[in-house]
């Protein structure tokens, strides 16, 4: 048996009843959260886009007033993509089969074979929490008598003295856990991004810290790490030179990051990786820099290229796909303390492998 194989079993009551697996209980646990699932960009008025969040197949859009909607994406009444069909100048969803249109919160107001009196109540679909905030658009699955958690506040993002650059989303077939921690161990620099910032002549990490601010959720810690210029000339040697810089980690549980410093001095990165599945998700990204460096983004976004193809390689090929939250199941030394702190804050939100 694969050593990991038993995770894939329902854990058992003694009543022989089955529990919810681990992975049906991250997609549980994940509902009362805000994910990204497009680029405000992305949905444009009178436009429909199908989106995967947590396993359910949604269908957002924005009305010509500018409104969003996000719905299931499967009419009710022969069950196809209502994601297929138009937005109407109403501000109705209409599916293209048979016509029936189902306004923003998910009712339907219109069955062409009928007349608008006979439209029966239970004719509808299941509405979502949409909002937008920097740049991109996001959701809560959680349900209409329970409570979400607050949305993460992005004050860089839409604030002028910033230019924002908004990468284009990855979709990596990793868990969202195992994302966010690559994204913030410092401790694979040195090696892995040896061609691009890394400086692989200083493999040894200065001792941080990591913090659980006041919110509960929030893991805060400051990494000194001297960088090397991706953009520089390498010497004789083959070494590109470095400059001392500190990395600001605002990690907001559990799938939220913001990245002070990383792109060049007074910089903010963002990065989102939305849980499309317990196994796979969609990395959106952005980042802002003062408006006075005059960023080249063409050059900007081909560095992350470089940056993002070897995580994804790791990432990918992790085992197993969720973190193992028991602290004894993968070896923790002093440099990763953040992996430490965010397994252990994972357990306590409830997540489980
Ligand atoms: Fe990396």
């Amino acid at each position: 048996m694969p050593k990991h194989a038993f995770r894939t079993v329902p854990w058992v009551h003694d009543d022989d009843t089955p529990v919810e697996t681990p992975d049906q209980a991250f997609l549980r646990i994940s509902r009362r959260f805000w994910h990204v699932v497009a680029r405000s960009g992305d949905v444009v008025p009178g436009g429909l886009v199908p989106v995967t969040l947590l396993d359910e197949q949604l269908v957002l859009g924005r009305t010509l007033d500018g409104e969003l909607t996000l719905l299931d994406d499967l009419c009710a009444h022969r069950g196809v993509r209502l994601s297929m069909g138009a937005l109407t100048s109403g501000g109705c969803v209409r599916c293209p089969y048979h016509g029936w249109e189902y306004d923003l919160d998910g009712r339907c107001t219109a069955i062409p074979q009928l007349d608008h009196d006979r439209i029966p109540a239970t004719a509808r679909v299941t509405s979502y929490r949409v909002a937008e905030q920097a740049g991109m658009v996001w959701a809560c699955l959680v349900g209409e008598d329970e409570q979400p958690a607050p949305p993460p506040e992005l004050t860089e993002a839409d604030d002028a003295g910033f230019d924002l650059f908004v990468g284009e989303p990855l979709d990596w077939a990793c868990s969202s856990f195992r994302e966010i921690e690559n994204f913030c161990d410092v401790a694979h620099f040195s090696i892995l991004h040896a061609d691009t910032f890394g400086n692989g002549r200083e493999p040894v990490i200065a001792p941080y810290e990591v913090t659980l601010l006041d919110d509960g959720r929030t893991l805060s810690f400051d990494a000194a790490y001297p960088a090397c210029d991706p953009f520089a000339e390498p010497d004789a040697e083959g070494h590109r030179p470095s400059f001392p810089s500190v990395f600001g980690y605002r990690v907001l549980a559990p799938f939220t990051v913001r990245l002070e410093g990383a792109a060049g001095p007074g910089t903010v990165m963002w990065i989102h990786s939305t849980p499309t599945s317990a196994r796979t998700c969609r990395v959106f990204w952005d980042t802002a820099f003062p408006v006075e460096a005059r960023t080249d983004f063409a050059a900007y976004a081909e560095f992350e290229e470089k940056v993002w193809g070897p995580d994804r390689a790791m990432v990918e090929g992790q085992r197993p796909e969720l973190l193992p939250l028991d602290l004894t199941e993968e070896l923790h030394l002093p440099f990763d303390r953040f992996a430490v702190a965010y397994r252990r804050l994972l357990g306590e939100m409830g997540y489980r492998l």
